[in-house]
Formats: structure tokens, C-alpha cells, sequence
């Protein structure tokens, strides 16, 4: 077997399929567009979607990337070997062209390859579908791997259970064939095969003949056109090529290790408790690092994404107690990661700055109330009678220290504990109601207008947008932020200093000229390509041929936008600006109204 780094194996990989006719494109974002159904991209599959479906994609239908994933249904169970919740998946892809010949055969000609992977094929061992009444067993396959070589009693046949493959519930899909790096270990028992946990087989690629559709109601149709999803995980080749253990041995985790080594004097292997704090910190730091510095960047919070990121930095915090880290480690640590991957994931380097902030500023909340937190929780757990720890204490470790209830169930659990998820959501659900009730009487009579004003609103927040970079003469200013109410805009946006009086004189004049020029607001479906092409602003994902929407008005704005917008710019009438401040390091808040 070859040993090799990630960046000679990621190249390794993109070039061999290169040279069976792929093109080579660029991982999309951690945080999928326009699918309300997923928190993350968590396989090579999820942006490509519309493909398998049948829609032509741009750069052709033979396709090869590394894509970026973030899994964190496993969480707790990152600190032992093998668990990781960021991490780079190869893949290549057909759209409706080849099928499972090629497709098997360029999977083995990539393994056992000298040039390539190396795998002696007496090391490997297959899985294919065993059918059902979805779809046929799949012999062909079979007859595929025998004829290039992989003995019978090495291909396994397996039910849907093992080798079918769907992203969550419903969409494209289809049975797969598996590739295991066989250990040569003795059958744990007479039933052991590749789909046993007991060590002897190790999964080192899978390829997803996705031809099927399973709908809402479990019904599997036929695809317009066959496809070929295939997915390999780099850490885990990295490890199974130099013959590692652990995930942690390879190349990326280095020099974030020794970061840790060296803030704390403590040595990762020093024992086993220490092992697994080094583990998860080097774990979420990197998840977190990609998440902050990703093109649709995410930033701690109390929903979606930004509450698992929330969740990972806080964790990662307190695993951090264990090994004495000093305060405002978590960005330190962070820097390993952005130089390692600061050639392959540019905007890792585009948004340095941001990751050590947002990373900063969450550690010092967190570690403030986390002493507090622990102490509390450790007081309340030697009044407890019984095992339950109450739903309601749990709310309260929340609601005043920080703590995700995901911490709190962990800290109970190491005492023996299980926390009452009903109490704790109904103490969520009282505290809920509470602030509706607040946030309702607010809105009380303004709602019928909403859509209109909102409407309005966004169109102003546009030429907002467009006047900033006029007046202040810089292109780099973009959108960090916009919420809209039905009585005015707030905008936040990325500049060194306060605004000055005559700036902000200046912005609302060219607003105003803006709405009485009075200019159409049109729509048009633009491709990314020409969007940009015509200057238009917004967040540009590298990918080909994706339609977006464009709203521009005149020659005063051109945006990348959902909408809705009003028809024309007159019917802003009026722009004011109410204030200008900062809203965090680096980035300044505006909040405007239209009359
Ligand atoms: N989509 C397939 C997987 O993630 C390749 O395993």
C-alpha cells in the first residue's frame, strides 16, 4: 500500500478520473442552498441533486470532486478512533452516462493500481445488493468484480439494510457496492461478513448505482437516467495507506496537535482521558473552523446551524478543562487548520479573521458561565433522589449558564444520570410562549401590511447596499446580516469605523435619488456565471450552470436575491437612516426607515 498525505491523495484522485474524461469541480458549501430539509452537506450527493435528476449540468455528465461534509448525528461518540464530524469525501460521478462496468472497474483499477492506491487485491472484499422487491439482485456487479479479479468467496451479497443508499428519507437513490479492506483477522463467527463490526473488515468506498426515486409514501420508481454516486472518505483512506489507527494520526490533525501539546504541556497519548479531550477538540476546532470560514459562513446561535456549531465550540470548551487550555486556545488552535488547508479551501484564508473572532468571542461567553454552570450542576446532582435529573434544571443550565442540553445529558450520563427531555421541553415551551406573547402584541396591527412594507423594505435594503460601496469607494463591502420588520431595515455589513455624518448624508441622498428616478425593478434567471459576469452582488458558490435570481433596478443595484421586491423604486418614497453602530468587530449595523 502507498503511503500518502491528503494533498497527494486528494490530486491523486481528482487526476485519475480526470483522465477517464471527468471534469473537476470545486466542493460546494457546508450549508446546502435552497433545501430547508438539511442542516449540512453531508455527502458528495446533496448539491448535486438536481442532476440525478435529470437537468443538465454544465461541465458534463462525468463529473469528480472532493467534497466538504459535516455529519453530526454521532457526536458523542467523536473521541474514539475512527468518529469524525467534518469530514472530505471523493467522489466521481456519472449522470446518465456510464454505469456499474466502468464504474467497478475504474474503482479497481484506482485500489489495486501501482501508480494509485496499491491495495494487494488479496486485501480487499466486496458487498453487493442481495435484491428484493424493489429491485433484482445484483449479479451483474458480481460478474464485474470476479472477471477483474476479486475471488467469489470475497463478494458478499447484502440486503437493502446494508448495500442501498439514500440521503435521508425520500429522493434519489439505489443499491450500492461496497469495498472493504479485508485485515485478515479470523471470521469473528461463521455469519461474519463484511457488514460485522468486529474489525476484520474496514469500508474504504462505496459506489451508489443511483437509478431509483423513493417517494414520500416509500414508492420506488425508475430515474429518467442512471447515475453513479460514488463516495470515498479521505481521513479514513489516509489511515488504512500508512497503516494508522486512528484518524488523529493523519496529516491534517498534526499540526493542531502539537498546537494543543504545546498550550498545555500535556502529551496526547499521556492516558486515556487526556487522549479523548485532545480528540474532540481537535475534532470540533477543525468543524468548526470550516463552518465559520465557509463562502455561507455560520455564526454561533441559538437555532439551525449555528446552534450545532454552538454546541460543537461549547464542547469543545469544556473537554478543553480537562486538558488545562488556557483562554482564547480554540482560535490557536484554529490557525493549524486554516494554513493546512488554506490552498485547497481558499475561503478558509478569505475569512481568517472572522473564524478567530467568532471562535474568541464564543469561548470567553461559554468559559465565563461555565465554572458557575458546572458548579451548579454538580450541587443540584447530590439532592437528586433516584436517576432522573429534572427537565426543568436542565432548561435552567441552559437559559442562564449556556449549556446545551446535549452537555447536560453527557455530564448526567458520566454520573449515571438520564435527563427528562419532556420536562425540558416544557420548560422550553412555558419560556417560548412567554416571549411570543411579547413579540405578538408588537406586531399587533401592523401584520396586514406586512408583505407589502417588507417588501418595500427590501428593495431599499438593496440600494442601501449598492450606496455603500458609491459613497465609501469600496467594492469589498457585502452583506453580513439583514432583518426586516414591518418598521424598518437593519443592515450589517463588513467596515473598519464608525460612518461620519457627511457619509451618512451622502448614502441617504444617493437612496433618494435612487427611489425618484423611479426605475422598474425587474427579475431575471440568470446563471452564476452571468451573473456574475454582469457584476451582480451576492454569494457566489463555485458551481456551474445553477440558475439564480437576479433583481436590478436601473443602473443603481443589480443583487443575487430570493425577493419578493416592490415593482418600482418610487414606491420607497422616502429613505431615512436611524442609526449607524457597530454590531460586531469589524462590522457596522444601519437601521433605516422608508416614509
Ligand atoms: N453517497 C454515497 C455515500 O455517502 C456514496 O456513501
Amino acid at each position: 500500500m502507498k503511503k500518502l498525505t491528503s494533498e497527494t491523495l486528494r490530486q491523486m484522485y481528482l487526476d485519475f478520473f480526470a483522465s477517464k474524461g471527468h471534469k473537476i469541480i470545486a466542493s460546494a458549501s457546508l450549508i446546502p442552498e435552497n433545501d430547508p430539509s438539511v442542516l449540512f452537506t453531508t455527502a458528495g450527493m446533496h448539491p448535486l441533486v438536481p442532476y440525478l435528476l435529470g437537468e443538465k449540468h454544465p461541465a458534463g455528465n462525468r463529473l469528480t470532486d472532493v467534497q466538504k461534509c459535516v455529519r453530526t448525528g454521532d457526536i458523542e461518540e467523536v473521541g474514539d478512533a475512527s468518529h469524525l464530524t467534518f469530514f472530505e469525501m471523493l467522489g466521481n460521478w456519472s449522470l446518465g452516462d456510464y454505469f456499474k462496468e466502468d464504474a467497478i472497474s475504474w474503482s479497481y483499477e484506482f485500489l489495486t493500481g501501482k501508480d494509485y492506491l496499491d491495495i494487494p487485491v488479496s486485501d480487499l472484499a466486496v458487498t453487493v445488493f442481495a435484491g428484493d422487491e424493489d429491485a433484482p439482485r445484483d449479479e451483474f456487479s458480481a460478474s464485474v468484480w470476479e472477471k477483474r479479479g476479486i475471488p467469489k468467496e470475497k463478494i458478499f451479497y447484502l440486503p437493502k439494510k446494508n448495500n442501498w443508499w439514500i440521503a435521508g428519507t425520500t429522493g434519489p437513490c439505489g443499491p450500492d457496492t461496497e469495498m472493504f479492506i479485508d485485515r485478515g483477522y479470523k471470521p469473528c463467527s461463521e455469519n461474519c461478513d463484511p457488514s460485522c463490526d468486529c474489525g476484520k473488515y474496514l469500508e474504504i468506498w462505496n459506489n451508489v448505482f443511483m437509478e431509483f426515486f423513493k417517494d414520500d409514501k416509500g414508492n420506488y420508481s425508475k430515474l429518467k437516467q442512471h447515475n453513479v454516486d460514488t463516495g470515498m472518505g479521505l481521513e479514513r483512506v489516509l489511515c488504512i495507506s500508512n497503516g494508522y489507527k486512528t484518524v488523529y494520526e493523519t496529516d491534517p490533525f498534526q499540526g493542531a496537535k502539537a498546537k494543543i501539546e504545546e498550550l498545555t504541556g500535556k502529551k496526547y497519548d499521556e492516558s486515556e482521558e487526556i487522549t479523548k479531550a485532545f480528540r474532540i477538540i481537535l475534532d470540533h476546532v477543525r468543524t468548526s473552523t470550516f463552518l465559520i470560514g465557509d463562502r455561507r459562513g455560520v455564526v454561533p446561535s441559538n437555532v439551525d446551524q449555528g446552534y450545532v456549531l454552538r454546541r460543537l465550540i461549547r464542547r469543545a470548551v469544556r473537554f478543553g478543562r480537562t486538558l488545562e487550555l488556557p483562554e482564547g486556545s480554540l482560535a490557536k488552535i484554529a490557525k493549524c487548520y486554516v494554513e493546512k488547508y488554506a490552498d485547497v479551501y481558499t475561503e478558509l484564508k478569505e475569512n481568517e479573521q472572522k473564524i478567530y473572532d467568532e471562535l474568541n468571542k464564543e469561548e470567553e461567553k461559554f468559559s465565563k458561565t461555565l465554572s458557575d454552570g458546572l458548579k451548579e450542576f454538580n450541587k443540584v446532582i447530590n439532592f437528586i433522589k433516584g436517576d432522573i435529573f429534572p427537565g426543568k434544571t436542565a432548561f435552567r443550565l441552559y437559559d442562564t449558564f449556556g449549556f446545551p442540553i446535549e452537555i447536560t445529558e453527557e455530564l448526567a450520563k458520566e454520573k449515571g444520570f438520564t435527563v427528562d427531555k419532556e420536562g425540558y421541553k416544557a420548560a422550553e415551551q412555558a419560556h417560548i410562549e412567554k416571549s411570543k406573547a411579547g413579540s405578538e402584541q408588537k406586531f399587533k396591527g401592523g401584520l396586514a401590511e406586512q408583505n407589502e412594507t417588507t417588501a418595500r423594505l427590501h428593495t431599499a435594503t438593496h440600494l442601501l447596499n449598492a450606496a455603500l460601496k458609491k459613497v465609501l469607494g469600496d467594492d469589498g463591502i457585502h452583506q453580513k446580516g439583514s432583518n426586516i420588520t414591518v418598521e424598518r431595515l437593519r443592515f450589517d455589513f463588513n467596515f473598519p469605523r464608525k460612518l461620519l455624518p457627511e457619509e451618512l448624508a451622502s448614502i441617504e441622498a444617493w437612496v433618494n435619488e435612487a427611489i425618484t428616478a423611479n426605475v422598474p425593478v425587474t427579475l431575471e434567471e440568470l446563471t452564476v456565471e452571468e451573473a456574475k459576469a454582469q457584476g451582480a452582488e451576492g454569494v457566489f458558490d463555485s458551481k456551474y450552470g445553477e440558475k439564480v435570481k437576479v433583481y436590478t433596478m436601473g443602473n443603481f443595484s443589480k443583487e443575487i436575491c430570493g425577493g419578493p421586491h416592490a415593482k418600482t423604486t418610487g414606491e420607497l418614497h422616502h429613505f431615512k437612516i436611524k442609526k449607524e453602530e457597530a454590531s460586531s468587530a469589524g462590522v457596522r449595523r444601519i437601521k433605516a426607515i422608508i416614509d
